[in-house]
């Protein structure tokens, strides 16, 4: 027997959720934001269930050129552009779009020597206070791509840093500041993540960039996932692997944090913050041990977890244990344990293997 835990990756609900966004914003085009490996879902299995997207946003070189050799044949995007000039012609040759931000990327753009075409994105600081050019500047670095031939300017961007807050006045003032500074310029305009396209319609543009509501958490702190009809699209499934009986006062795990109230057993689960399981999650954290709800007891650690059975007396080792997914939602596992989803699925550590299904089969 191999050690139970897996990402159960669930391709039907990654469409599924796609067409959630389609649906919001049906207007715009949609370029699926798959960096960090698909928030941690795999980049290749998630594209798959992703392919309906009209382009794909991602971070590196390295993970285009993976989904060029793919066959991936949509608009990609890299949303830090490129880092060093020999990036240039790579991107130029594979196809691949790249965010310009700085007056460092201006610069190298300027002066390296490359194969165009090259496609860019200008990005535009609108009140993240992160990356991009002050709106004041695009103008003049407009005008500074116009002239190079092998550049070709093929649209505008900004990101949102609000838009899960319901009406907070920041978000129509980015809107304002984008559009202001670029509404001159005909080529196509991006601005809206997952809380853009859920809450704030004004802010669709030519091009949506949802990330995280792709893969089934809420992206707004108004509205749960499963009020915007999104699914889960990853199990992280696990087993018991041990039972213990122990009495009233014993401790578990390190520290002792946590003392049996009672004589009671307690089952121990193939999981741990190795493998990306927050290692704060509190006592009380619900695990699914055979689909129903088990608090979990004791720190968590690197390997490993342990559960209260007190309300189980029929789980046996083998028993499957969900920590998140179907059943058991995400958003309420990062809530508990103070953090956000997309922390946990960017978290799952590369020793978990990926499984994929589709149809939820
Ligand atoms: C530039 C940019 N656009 C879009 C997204 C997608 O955001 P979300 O996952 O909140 O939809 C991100 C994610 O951080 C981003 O950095």
């Amino acid at each position: 027997m191999t050690r139970p835990l897996r990402a159960v990756i669930h391709l039907a609900a990654l469409a599924h959720n796609l067409n959630i966004a389609r649906k919001l914003a049906p207007h715009s085009k949609l370029m699926a934001v798959v960096k960090a490996d698909a928030y941690g879902h795999g980049l290749v299995g998630a594209v798959q269930g992703l392919q309906a997207a009209d382009g794909f946003a991602l971070l590196t070189t390295d993970q285009a050129i993976h989904l060029r050799e793919m066959g991936v044949d949509k608009p990609l995007c890299l949303l830090e552009g490129f880092f060093e000039p020999y990036e240039l012609t790579v991107l130029a040759g594979y196809g691949v779009a790249a965010a310009l931000h700085s007056e460092t990327q201006l610069r190298i753009l300027e002066s390296t020597r490359f194969k165009g075409p090259l496609d860019v994105w200008v990005k535009l600081d609108t009140g993240m206070h992160r990356i991009g050019f002050s709106p004041t500047a695009v103008t003049d670095v407009v005008q500074r791509l116009l002239v190079l031939d092998n550049v070709r300017l093929i649209g505008f961007m900004s990101h949102l840093a609000n838009a899960d807050q319901q009406g907070d006045p920041a978000t129509p003032k980015q809107l304002d500041q984008f559009i202001n500074a670029c509404s001159v310029y005909t080529e196509p305009k991006s601005l809206a993540n997952s809380a853009g396209v859920v809450a704030w319609p004004d802010t669709h543009l030519d091009w949506v960039r949802p990330g995280i509501m792709l893969y089934g958490s809420s992206p707004v702190d108004a509205k749960s996932a499963q009020e915007l009809g999104l699914q889960p699209t990853m199990d992280l499934d696990s087993a018991l692997i041990s039972i213990k009986s122990l009495s009233r006062g014993d401790s578990v795990g390190y520290g002792g944090t946590w003392v049996c109230p009672q004589d009671m057993r307690i089952g121990v689960v193939a999981g741990g913050y190795g493998d990306g399981y927050p290692r704060h999650a509190p006592h009380g954290t619900p695990l699914l041990v055979n689909g129903r709800a088990a608090p979990l007891v004791g720190r968590v650690s690197m390997d490993m977890m342990t559960v209260d059975l007190s309300q189980h007396d029929d789980a046996q080792v083998g028993d499957p244990v969900r920590l998140w997914g179907q059943g058991l939602d995400i958003d309420a596992i990062a809530k508990k344990a103070g953090t956000i989803a997309y922390e946990l699925m960017c978290g799952v550590t590369a020793r978990v293997p990926r499984v994929y299904r589709d149809h939820g089969s």
